[in-house]
């Protein structure tokens, strides 16, 4: 931070939420210990800092259809339980310090670059890459589990615009952002108007499931949309589109290699 005279500070370390049940003592040392020695150092060097947040920092007495800014968050989850922590200590930093910290809570984000890492939004990537390279997928979620997601530019862009939007516009440091919600059973069906031979099998993972069916189905991002202009530019139809062809070029490459 000194030696490059960084400003602006953006903390994506995290242990997802399926990986994190499995290993809460790792997630508690990544996902709070990490963030507070990130906080120290924003603090201490007057940094811009982002943190994203997630739409698993709410649970099964938070509402889910939509989910506002500010409401319950009792998340059941070592993920969300220190996601709602990086929120508050954020705030609580910002109040007390003047830190300039700026939270966003991502919906999944889906994208053709990256494997999934242990979340529970995973199905909405392995989808893809699974359907170009042998038409079969096999799910853990159940066909009807409808979540927010969005695509990883629409993030990115967010992401920006949140920490070039001035001062003056922020009315809070902590805003949901999101573009579209959908369930396991309408990204196949999208998907087939691709892939008309794709088949799909529900194998349900009881730890996946129970995270997904206490997460909101759709959030409530109107604050957002008002207060620094967020708007999203892809829905499920372009996503699908977008996600077959970055991946199929990518296997294609890999079969001429
Ligand atoms: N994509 C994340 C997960 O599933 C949610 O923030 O854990």
């Amino acid at each position: 931070v000194v030696n490059n005279r960084i400003t602006w500070l953006f903390h994506y370390s995290a242990l997802l939420s399926a990986v994190a049940e499995a290993n809460v003592p790792l997630a508690r040392a990544v996902n709070i210990t990490g963030f507070h020695n990130i906080l120290d150092i924003a603090a201490e060097h007057n940094l811009r800092l982002f943190v994203p947040s997630t739409i698993g920092a709410f649970g099964p007495t938070s509402p889910r259809n939509p989910t506002p800014d500010l409401c319950i968050q009792r998340p059941r989850t070592i993920y969300g339980v220190s996601k709602v922590h990086a929120e508050l200590m954020g705030e609580y930093y910002h109040y007390k310090y003047g830190l300039d910290f700026r939270c966003l809570r991502y919906p999944g984000i889906i994208s053709a670059d990256s494997q999934p890492g242990g979340g529970t939004t995973d199905y909405a990537v392995q989808i893809f890459h699974d359907a170009i390279k042998s038409s079969k997928f096999q799910c853990n979620l159940k066909p009807d589990t409808r979540l927010p997601m969005m695509y990883i530019d629409d993030c990115l862009k967010a992401t920006l615009d949140v920490m070039e939007a001035p001062t003056t516009s922020l009315s809070m440091r902590t805003y949901n952002i999101s573009a579209m919600s959908f369930s396991p059973e309408e990204l196949v069906q999208e998907i087939k108007k691709h892939i008309p031979e794709f088949q799909v099998t529900y194998n349900v993972d009881p730890v996946r499931q129970a995270i997904a069916d206490s997460w909101p189905m759709k959030f409530d991002d109107s604050n957002a949309r008002r207060d620094w202009g967020w708007k999203h530019d892809m829905d499920l139809s372009e996503l699908v589109t977008t996600m077959l062809n970055a991946i199929g070029s990518d296997s294609r490459v890999a079969q001429t290699n």
